[in-house]
């Protein structure tokens, strides 16, 4: 056993503390700090973590450094490519992180399936399933390729002499929480194993100049050490996110040393595996319930991109009659769902959620082809939000007509776009609705700001 001093780390945040303690003092999640060892760094031995240096490297001149040692090697999918900063940079370390069952190992199948349809060979190391269950997804996605080899693995040393000897175009590990380095205490999926191995991974990387992919899987109860660990340690860091029940799953780049970690890639799982979405707005719209009570569409940006999104309301009115009579929305539960399994966390959906509750409690539709952009105020007031051109032209491209914007917003005008300025909720829904109810929770309490 190698000379080690022990900390302590957050199996979720990564974070490290000297003593153990029931709760992360960086995240305050409980139960989760484990015992890390810290291998000495000895002759001959680097520090674990750290991507190192050639040996013998020297200092070069800022102007005699190539501008990028190896080009980029582009997938097929156009959505992967963006998110990766515009394709695989040959000796990058990236994390793909998601949770159990959402898709991670299909979709690097896909990416391995990519590669090898043009001649490049992967190295596909499981140590989650069976030959037998990586072969019948393989199949599902597409045909089998000799160039992908797969190599039923756990050990450390053995997957990275496998890398080595083989010099495959990528590698994937899938996943990084079930690979145990015999030389470390802690069982897999522990930190130090898990970061242990990363830190290796990183330097084989960057030795032989192979993209390794690592698969993390994100678990809530800190039992295994999740992807956050090794934020710091790998180059590149994607988030598989989205509800298993439906069908759309969003890559969203988190960290990217190559890249932007403002880009998201859409895809939509389905019989055969992933499809990638490039014009996710119309998947999204697709399907929507337009003409009902409580929907409403909205344009979120996510890194770059424009979305379309439905979002629904559903108002539970404990006396229906209250309903028919006023709206009081204080006895009522009010339920919000987002189209696609979607997270909006963009306060310029306001506008669009309270106009779907609204709409609700009217009981009646929003106008067909309208949608809401703005951020609600406490008092009722509409504020202005950012890149509203780019919204609007995804509105506009998408064949919706009439689109309510904050006052004052500085914006063009798409053609076959009616933009309407409106400066309170109340405007707002005077403009939606073509005779508008003038009573009602969000009336009053739009009115009594108007000035
Ligand atoms: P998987 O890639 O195994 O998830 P992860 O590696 O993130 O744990 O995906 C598993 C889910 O995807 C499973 O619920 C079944 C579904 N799936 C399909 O719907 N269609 C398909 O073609 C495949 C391969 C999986
Ligand atoms: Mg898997």
């Amino acid at each position: 056993m190698p000379k080690s001093t022990v900390t302590f780390m957050c199996s979720e945040c990564g974070g490290e503390s000297l003593r153990w303690a029931g709760q992360c003092p960086h995240c305050h999640a409980w139960n989760t700090l484990q015992e890390f060892q810290v291998r000495k760094a000895g002759p001959g031995r680097k520090q674990a973590g750290a991507p190192s240096p050639p040996t013998g490297s020297r200092p070069i001149p800022l102007s005699e450094i190539e501008s990028e040692a190896a080009p980029r090697r582009t997938l097929a999918w156009g959505e992967l490519n963006r998110v990766l900063g515009g394709g695989v940079v040959p000796g990058s370390v990236v994390l793909v992180g998601g949770e159990p069952g959402v898709g991670k190992s299909t979709l690097l199948m896909h990416a391995a399936q990519q590669v090898a349809a043009r001649g490049g060979r992967v190295l596909y190391a499981s140590g989650e399933e069976s030959p037998q269950q990586v072969r019948m997804r393989a199949a599902r996605l597409g045909p089998l390729s000799s160039g992908i080899l797969l190599l039923a693995e756990t050990d450390l040393d053995a997957i990275c002499e496998a890398i080595r000897a083989e010099a495959p175009e990528m590698a994937i590990v899938d996943s990084i929480q079930t690979v145990t380095d015999a030389g470390f205490e802690g069982g897999a999926g522990s930190v130090t194993q898990v970061r242990e191995s990363a830190g290796r991974f990183m330097r084989l990387a960057k030795e032989i100049g192979v993209p390794i992919f690592l698969v993390g899987h994100v678990t809530k109860e800190g039992a295994i050490a999740g992807p956050r660990v090794l934020e710091h340690i790998v180059d590149t860091v994607l988030y598989l996110e989205g509800d298993r029940r439906q069908e759309l799953r969003i890559l969203r780049a988190m960290k990217n040393r190559f890249g932007s970690a403002e880009e998201i890639g859409v895809f939509a799982m389905g019989e055969a595996g992933l499809e990638e979405v490039p014009d996710p707005s119309a998947a999204l719209l697709a399907n929507a319930a337009l003409t009902a009570p409580g929907t409403a569409v909205v344009v979120v940006l996510e890194g770059t991109r424009p979305l379309l999104i439905e979002v629904q309301s559903l108002v539970m009115i404990i006396a229906v009659l209250e309903k028919r009579a006023s709206t009081k929305l204080e006895r009522s539960d009010i339920f919000v769902n987002v189209a696609g399994g979607i997270r909006i966390t963009e306060p310029a959906a306001d506008l669009g959620l309270a106009l779907s509750i609204y709409s609700n409690t009217r009981d009646s539709p929003l106008p067909d082809g309208l949608v809401a952009i703005g951020e609600l105020g406490l008092a009722g007031e509409v504020r202005r939000v950012g890149q509203l051109d780019r919204r609007l032209q995804e509105a506009a491209r998408h064949g919706l007509t009439r689109a309510l914007i904050p006052a004052g917003s500085k914006a063009g005008r798409p053609a076959g776009l009616d933009v309407v300025e409106v400066r309170t909720l109340a405007e707002a829904i005077s403009a939606a609705f073509s005779s508008p109810m003038k009573s009602g929770a969000f009336i009053r309490e739009a009115e009594a700001s108007v000035t």
